[in-house]
């Protein structure tokens, strides 16, 4: 089989997710043909257009788990917006040391549902966007180099399942999770009882804030308003880009079940997990 274009697209408010597509990408990219093309669909915009592969392409799309399941305002993008015809893909997922629960297995189910045929998938412990403590400062050097050697390892096996009409013959990935997946993950404060904070927004200190717009810009939902960054009048996912983002440490979350459940994230999921992957095989 031939690949001509490899494309990595990603949805990464923290950016542990681009950081591990990049890597890929660039392992697949520089070994043969044209550089990587990139389709980061983190903001809204990126998100109203449709992106078509065909069958001499190859896309790896990484997404994190949210709630055990890939982000539910998201999910609509990867089901409708991207388009493959019999197109290799590398679906993976970034998870925050707690668990990948059914978000892999739920990326690889759309993926085929979308036209996509998934050569290979991957699972990558990655620091935790509610709580630095968990798989802190991943991906490292190591998770990266892990990434690249997967990326080149599923390309050797698509050489070796022959060319011309060899993909057709490429056997069904199976991962762990549930097809179709189950319900998400109800997250818990520290007394185990349900988390709820859905409705919780970002807060702004003002002794902080020096109105860069910086938290506007990166809002994965552009639910922030420029002109007043105290206003979120969107829907807030609680993804942390605004607080990752802000140069002066000015956005923050007080809902006290959000605080609980880091709490309880950080009390109880500090033991290292490692990187799984998965061939066609
Ligand atoms: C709203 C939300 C829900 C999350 N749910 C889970 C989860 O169920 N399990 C887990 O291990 N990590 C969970 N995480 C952690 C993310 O998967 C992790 O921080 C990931 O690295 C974020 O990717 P990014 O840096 O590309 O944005 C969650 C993070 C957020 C923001």
């Amino acid at each position: 089989m031939k690949i001509r274009r490899v494309v990595a697209a990603y949805f990464s408010p923290t950016g542990n997710t681009e950081k591990l597509a990049k890597a890929m990408a660039e392992a697949l990219g520089d070994t043969e043909g044209p550089p990587a093309e990139y389709i980061d669909f983190t903001l809204p915009d990126a998100r109203c257009r449709e992106y078509a592969f065909g069958q001499e392409d190859l896309l790896i799309i990484g997404l994190p788990v949210y709630a055990g399941r890939l982000p539910n305002k998201i999910l609509p993008f990867v089901q409708q917006k991207l388009k493959g015809d019999g197109t290799i893909s590398l679906p993976f997922v970034c998870y925050g040391n707690r668990a990948f629960d059914d978000g892999l297995s739920e990326l690889v189910y759309e993926q085929k549902n979308a036209g996509f045929i998934p050569a290979g998938a991957a699972a990558f412990a990655t620091q935790h966007a509610f709580a630095t403590t968990l798989a802190q400062g991943r991906p490292d050097e190591a998770d990266l180099e892990e990434a690249k050697a997967f990326a080149l390892d599923v390309r050797q096996r698509l050489i070796a399942a022959g060319s011309g009409d060899g993909l057709a013959e490429l056997p069904a990935l199976h991962v762990d999770g549930n097809t179709p997946p189950g319900p998400y993950y109800r997250p818990k404060r520290m007394d185990g009882e349900p988390a709820v904070f859905l409705k919780a927004k970002p807060l702004v200190d003002p002794g902080k804030c020096v109105r860069c717009g910086t938290c506007a810009r990166v809002c994965a939902m552009g639910s922030i308003d420029p002109s007043d960054v105290t206003s979120v009048p969107g829907i807030c996912i609680k993804c942390q880009a605004c607080v990752t983002h802000c140069p002066k440490d000015a956005r923050y979350f007080d809902d006290p079940d959000f605080l609980s459940h880091r709490e309880m994230l950080e009390t109880n999921y500090t033991a290292r997990k490692e990187n799984r992957f998965w061939f066609a095989e």
